[in-house]
């Protein structure tokens, strides 16, 4: 074909359909036959804008012709599909939720949800085989929810938002001849990229590539994944985009696409394409003059809007109440006031993120008392009734070094904890931040240990009954104002003990911070919480986390290290290198803490002190034994330590190599293992 007519054919946004190929090209939108819905538009130059800043919106552009993908043997056919988009969000360093690519059996998408169902799926059918979609999302949010890796990922997903496989933004700069070189993108960095999905029907092997705009399509995909979607796609299917946001307004925009059916998509030209929107403002006034000479239907679809916002607002602020709660009355809030006080848990309210959920700084409106607001997703009614009358009752526990319990909210799938603020967030992030491990002197760091063990006393022994506490670890240890050391979130671990997942096992805590016997019992005693203790202890005198993970991928437990350092006698070598300068902490007390911590760490739990012992130790009302005078011998100790602790490290390798997802990791993250 002369060169001339090539550019003709491909700037006609050409649609061809003949016997077997079907393929089509959209070089920028302007004029073409596309289905829109909700926040999405075409701009006058042609930009499918999914996402126009609205918050919780999402947004789809569907080719409106459904297209066949079963052959006549039954199979998928090949596909093939590339398309550029940008997402121009509102901060540098921050957006949510994503777009993603899909094929699906409807077009329409009213019982869908924004947020991180991206508009795809909603609460009950997210993951459920009946869905029939396919989609491969770009997804700037790290959700905990779906196993996201991170916030910066494309991933493969079928029937939910689970991704099979998924991997960072990156692509495999293969110039320069030799072999490739993986470059880092940013999704969210409002340059504009390149994804082509590959399907094959015969191999069903499936290859996703990524690339800013104008590099060639890199030899080597991201990934490269065999997924047979036979299962999944329904012959009569739609395929286009679909994107939503929180309560951040980014846009997510699509400025050219072409896909062929049993064969391969056509290449965009990107001379056509047009400039994604200029971020920031500017942009709703041309919007809004391509929208007045339809006023009517403008009309319509702000009445059709406002009644899907007043419906929204009623699911928005929708609670879950029954009976039994009564008499917890006073300990309830209002989700509407959570939601106010947090700005629609709006992501720069976001304290931090764990294993059981997210947690949000929130201001409440009557108030105007600075809380802690943690939402927790729970899937089961099983032990709710349970769980929220021992954590209402633990409310009614008031010590200094606990966090305090304000209140809760339950809603469907979700209960909402109200805490006190700590200003000064966890532990955690003091300890493992070179900068802010100067505010942590030894003065403090000895502060918090007797605060810590003065909550978990008051736990175990000053109230009616004992509570076993389950997951003492850095991050669960917040400071206020004066740097003083509260524990929190007891009680959640046991939340995941009533969980209906008869997969996982029952044993709930961190990596880490579990007792050897806890690995045959699964019964968490006050003694397991000593143990948790103690690797705690050594944690904040040695600036190190419980399992660290060596260059060569072996996992060194924190308590092994300490121990071959005493028995070289260098026990001292141990304490954190950022407090080893002159003065910069008391011999004795460091020594103190390492040899309790030991003390409390030993594997057999009889041989532990109690948590009243320990107080006594710390404020030296009773003399710490000597160790190596105990009976113990600490060679089988080292021994046994190795024993109890390998076979979690080696059943949960993931977990124990990523810096922050370490003290996050739960044992009830495992699923089949055992
Ligand atoms: C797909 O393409 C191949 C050759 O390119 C052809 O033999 C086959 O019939 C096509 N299948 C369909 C269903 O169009
Ligand atoms: C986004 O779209 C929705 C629905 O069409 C509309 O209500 C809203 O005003 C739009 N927002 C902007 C900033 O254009
Ligand atoms: C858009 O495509 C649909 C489905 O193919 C078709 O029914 C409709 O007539 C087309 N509209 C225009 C304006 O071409
Ligand atoms: C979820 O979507 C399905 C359709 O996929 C719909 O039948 C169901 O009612 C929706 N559920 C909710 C809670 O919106
Ligand atoms: C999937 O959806 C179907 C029908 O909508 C329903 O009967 C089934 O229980 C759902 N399965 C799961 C695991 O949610
Ligand atoms: C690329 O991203 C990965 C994952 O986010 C990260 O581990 C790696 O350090 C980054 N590499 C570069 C060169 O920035
Ligand atoms: C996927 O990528 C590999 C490696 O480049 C290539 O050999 C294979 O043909 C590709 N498969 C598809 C379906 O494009």
């Amino acid at each position: 074909m002369p060169p001339l007519l090539l550019l003709l054919f491909v700037s006609l946004n050409l649609v061809r359909s003949s016997g077997d190929v079907i393929d089509f090209v959209f070089n920028g939108f302007a004029g073409a036959n596309l289905t829109v819905d909700d926040s999405a538009m075409v701009t006058p130059d042609g930009v499918l804008v999914l996402t126009n800043g609205t918050h919780l919106m999402k947004g789809h552009g569907v080719y409106p012709a459904p297209l066949h993908l079963r052959s006549p043997s039954g199979g998928v056919l090949s596909f093939s599909t590339t398309f550029v988009f940008a997402i121009l969000s509102e901060y540098a360093d921050l957006s949510a939720y994503g777009l993603a690519f899909f094929v699906s059996p409807s077009k329409s998408f009213a019982d869908t949800l924004p947020s991180q169902f991206m508009g795809l799926f909603n609460t009950s059918d997210v993951g459920n085989a009946t869905n029939h979609i396919f989609a491969v999302e770009i997804d700037t949010l790290l959700n905990v929810e779906f196993g996201d890796i991170d916030s910066n990922h494309i991933g493969i997903d079928t029937n939910g938002l689970t991704s099979i496989v998924a991997a960072s933004a990156a692509y495999y700069d293969d110039g320069g001849g030799g072999g490739e070189v993986l470059r880092n993108l940013s999704l969210i960095s409002g340059k504009s990229m390149q994804v082509w999905v590959d399907y094959d029907g015969t191999s069903t092997e499936l290859n996703v590539t990524l690339a800013p705009l104008r590099v060639p399509k890199p030899k080597k995909p991201l990934l490269t994944h065999a997924v047979d979607l036979a299962p999944v796609i329904t012959d009569t299917s739609y395929v286009g985009f679909a994107a939503s946001l929180g309560s951040m307004s980014s846009r997510h925009c699509v400025l050219g696409w072409s896909f062929s059916l049993n064969g391969s998509a056509p290449p965009l030209d990107y001379s056509k394409l047009p400039k994604p929107p200029v971020a920031g403002g500017g942009h709703r006034n041309t919007v809004l003059d391509a929208v007045l000479p339809i006023g009517v239907v403008a009309f319509v679809l702000a009445v059709a809007t406002g009644a899907f916002v007043f419906g929204w607002r009623r699911v928005k602020y929708a609670e879950l109440r029954e009976e039994w709660e009564d008499e917890f009355g006073p300990r309830r809030f209002s989700y509407k006031d959570l939601y106010r006080a947090t700005g629609g848990f709006a992501d720069r309210h976001l304290l931090g993120a764990g294993g059981f959920g997210r947690v949000y700084k929130g201001v409440l409106p009557a108030s105007k008392l600075e809380v802690a607001v943690k939402r927790v997703s729970h899937d089961s009614r099983q032990g709710i009734k349970e769980f929220v009358a021992e954590i209402t009752s633990i409310g009614r526990l008031q010590h200094r070094n606990l966090v305090r319990l304000l209140g809760y909210c339950r809603r469907r799938g979700e209960l909402l904890l109200v805490y006190e603020y700590m200003p000064n967030g966890s532990l955690d992030k003091f300890l493992y931040d070179r900068e802010r491990k100067a505010a942590l002197d030894w003065g403090k760091r000895f502060r918090v240990v007797k605060d810590v063990a003065l909550g978990l006393l008051y736990l175990h022994n000053n109230w009616e009954q004992v509570i076993v506490h389950r997951d003492v670890k850095a991050s669960n240890v917040l400071l206020d104002g004066a740097m003083a050391g509260h524990l929190g979130d007891f009680g959640l671990a046991r939340l995941h003990d009533h969980g209906a997942n008869p997969r996982t096992t029952r044993v709930v805590g961190t990596i880490g911070y579990l007792a050897p016997e806890l690995a045959r019992t699964s019964k968490a005693t006050p003694l397991t919480d000593v143990f948790a203790f103690g690797v705690f202890l050594l944690e904040i005198t040695c600036g190190r986390r419980p399992i660290e993970v060596d260059a060569r991928g072996e996992c060194a437990m924190l308590v092994d290290w300490v121990l071959r350092r005493w028995s070289e006698g260098k026990l001292g070598d141990c304490v954190d290198s950022a407090l080893q300068g002159e003065g910069e902490h008391d011999a004795g007390e460091a020594s103190l803490a390492l040899k309790l911590g030991l003390l409390c760490t030993q594997p057999s739990p009889g041989a532990r002190p109690s948590m009243l012992q320990v107080v006594q130790y710390l404020d030296g009302s009773l003399p710490l034994p000597d160790p190596s005078a105990t009976s113990l011998d600490f060679g089988t100790m080292a021994s046994m330590q190795n024993d109890g602790f390998d076979s979690y490290a080696m059943s949960y390798p993931t977990t124990t190599s990523g810096a922050s997802d370490a003290s996050h990791g739960t044992v009830s993250d495992l699923s089949g293992g055992r």
